[in-house]
C-alpha cells in the first residue's frame, strides 16, 4: 500500500477515534484559542501540533498577522488547519479521485502536463510527472490554483462563508494573486515562494533514488527504505519534495528536514 495511504488512513483512523471517544479526548484535541474557535490539532500532539502557528496553518494565519482582509478577502477560513491538505475524516469514504483529487490528497490534480521537469543527459532516471505527495505541494507552490482550493470542505463550514476570491501563491498584480498584497511593500514578497510549473532550474523530484542498494558509487546508501537517520526521506524509493522539506516542523528555516550545510551531502556523496 502506499506509504501516503496508509498516512492519511492513520489521520483519519486518529481522527475518528477522537470523535467517538470526544469526551475523553475533547480537551486534548479541540482547543479554545481566545475567541472560542476549535481548532482541530494531531490528536497525538493537540496544541503543540508544530503546524500549528507556522506558514502553512491557514486558518491561523489572520489572527497571527492580524491582517483581516486575508481571509476576509483572499482565502476561505475553512476552520480547520488540516483540511487545505488532508481529506477530512467525514469523508474518509469518498471517492476524491473521481472529483480530481491528488490521490491521498484534500487538493485538485494540477495539470500535470504543463509541469517541465529537471532534465538532463546525465540523469540516470527520467521521470515525466510528479509524484502525489510533491503534486500536493505543486496544487499550491505552482501557482495555478488558489491557496483554498481545496476537493472536500469541512462540513461545520458555512458556505454562505465562501470568500470571492481565491488567490493564489504568485507575486502579480492582480486580484488572483497573492501578490496584490505580498509585493514587499504592503507585506513580505511571496513571488519566491512561486515554484510555477517550470521545475527544469529546480533540484529533480519523483525520480528514483539512485542510491538504493548500493547501485551508484556518487550516492549514499539510506539506512532504512524510508530515508536516513537525520531525517531526510525517501518515498518509495524516489525522491521528493517532502525527502528535503516537512512541512510538519518548522524548527528549522524554510521546513528543511536538515540544516541546508549537511542536506546535499545526506545523498550526493560529492
Ligand atoms: C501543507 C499541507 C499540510 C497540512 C496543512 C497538514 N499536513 Fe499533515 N501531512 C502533510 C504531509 C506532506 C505529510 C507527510 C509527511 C511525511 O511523513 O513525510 C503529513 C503527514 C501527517 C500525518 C502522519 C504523520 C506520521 O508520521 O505518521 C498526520 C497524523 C498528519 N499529517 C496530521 C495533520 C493534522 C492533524 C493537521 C492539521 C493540524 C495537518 N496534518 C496539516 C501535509 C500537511
Ligand atoms: C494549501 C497550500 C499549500 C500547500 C499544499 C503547500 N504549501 Fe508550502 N506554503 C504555502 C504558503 C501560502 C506559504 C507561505 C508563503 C509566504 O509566506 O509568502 C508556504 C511556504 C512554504 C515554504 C517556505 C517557508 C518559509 O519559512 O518561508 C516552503 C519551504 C514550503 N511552503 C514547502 C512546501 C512543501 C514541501 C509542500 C508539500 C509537502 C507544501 N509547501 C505544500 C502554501 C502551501
Ligand atoms: C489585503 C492584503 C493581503 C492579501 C490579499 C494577502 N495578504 Fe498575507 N499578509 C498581509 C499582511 C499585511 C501580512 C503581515 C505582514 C507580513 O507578514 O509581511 C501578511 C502576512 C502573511 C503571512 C505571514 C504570517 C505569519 O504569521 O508569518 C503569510 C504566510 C501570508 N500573509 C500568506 C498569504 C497568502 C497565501 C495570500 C493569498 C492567498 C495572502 N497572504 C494574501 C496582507 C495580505
Ligand atoms: C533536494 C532537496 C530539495 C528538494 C527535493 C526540494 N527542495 Fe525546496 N528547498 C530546498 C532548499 C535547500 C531550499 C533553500 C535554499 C534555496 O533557496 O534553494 C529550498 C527552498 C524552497 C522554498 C522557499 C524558497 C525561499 O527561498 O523562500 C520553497 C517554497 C520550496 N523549497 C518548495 C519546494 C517544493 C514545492 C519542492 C518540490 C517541487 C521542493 N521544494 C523540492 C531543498 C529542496
Ligand atoms: C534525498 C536525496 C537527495 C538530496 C538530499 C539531494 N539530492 Fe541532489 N539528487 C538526488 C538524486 C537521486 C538526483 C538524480 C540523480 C540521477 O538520477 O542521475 C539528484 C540530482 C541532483 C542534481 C542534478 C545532477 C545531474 O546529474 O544532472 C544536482 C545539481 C543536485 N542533485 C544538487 C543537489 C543539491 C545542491 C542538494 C542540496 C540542496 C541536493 N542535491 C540534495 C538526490 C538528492
Amino acid at each position: 500500500m502506499d506509504v501516503l495511504r496508509r498516512l492519511s488512513i492513520k489521520w483519519r483512523g486518529l481522527l475518528s477515534l477522537s470523535l467517538l471517544s470526544s469526551m475523553v479526548f475533547a480537551s486534548l484535541i479541540y482547543v479554545d484559542i481566545s475567541h472560542g474557535e476549535a481548532i482541530i490539532g494531531d490528536p497525538a500532539q493537540g496544541i503543540n501540533d508544530p503546524i500549528l502557528g507556522s506558514k502553512h496553518d491557514f486558518s491561523g494565519l489572520n489572527r497571527r498577522a492580524g491582517v483581516v482582509a486575508m481571509p476576509g478577502v483572499a482565502f476561505s477560513d475553512y476552520g480547520n488547519p488540516c483540511v487545505y491538505c488532508h481529506i477530512p475524516p467525514e469523508q474518509a469514504d469518498s471517492d476524491s479521485i473521481a472529483l480530481g483529487a491528488i490521490e491521498g490528497w484534500n487538493r485538485y490534480q494540477p495539470a500535470t502536463d504543463t509541469f517541465q521537469l529537471y532534465d538532463s543527459k546525465y540523469l540516470d532516471s527520467k521521470t515525466r510527472t510528479p509524484s502525489p505527495i510533491s503534486l500536493l505541494c505543486l496544487s499550491c507552490h505552482d501557482g495555478t490554483m488558489g491557496v483554498d482550493m481545496v476537493v472536500f470542505r469541512p462540513d461545520q463550514f458555512d458556505s454562505t462563508q465562501d470568500k470571492a476570491m481565491h488567490m493564489r501563491i504568485n507575486g502579480e498584480d492582480n486580484t488572483v494573486s497573492c501578490g496584490k498584497c505580498h509585493n514587499g511593500r504592503v507585506a513580505h514578497d511571496i513571488a519566491i515562494k512561486h515554484i510555477g510549473t517550470d521545475l527544469r532550474n529546480d533540484h529533480p523530484i519523483s525520480m528514483r533514488y539512485a542510491g538504493l542498494l548500493r547501485s551508484d558509487p556518487d550516492f549514499r546508501l539510506p539506512h532504512t527504505p524510508a530515508g536516513f537517520d537525520n531525517g531526510v526521506r525517501i518515498y518509495e524509493g524516489r525522491v521528493e519534495c517532502a525527502s528535503c522539506h516537512n512541512v510538519h516542523n518548522p524548527e528549522k528555516d524554510l521546513f528543511l528536514r536538515v540544516d541546508s550545510d549537511m542536506l546535499c551531502q545526506t545523498c550526493h556523496t560529492k
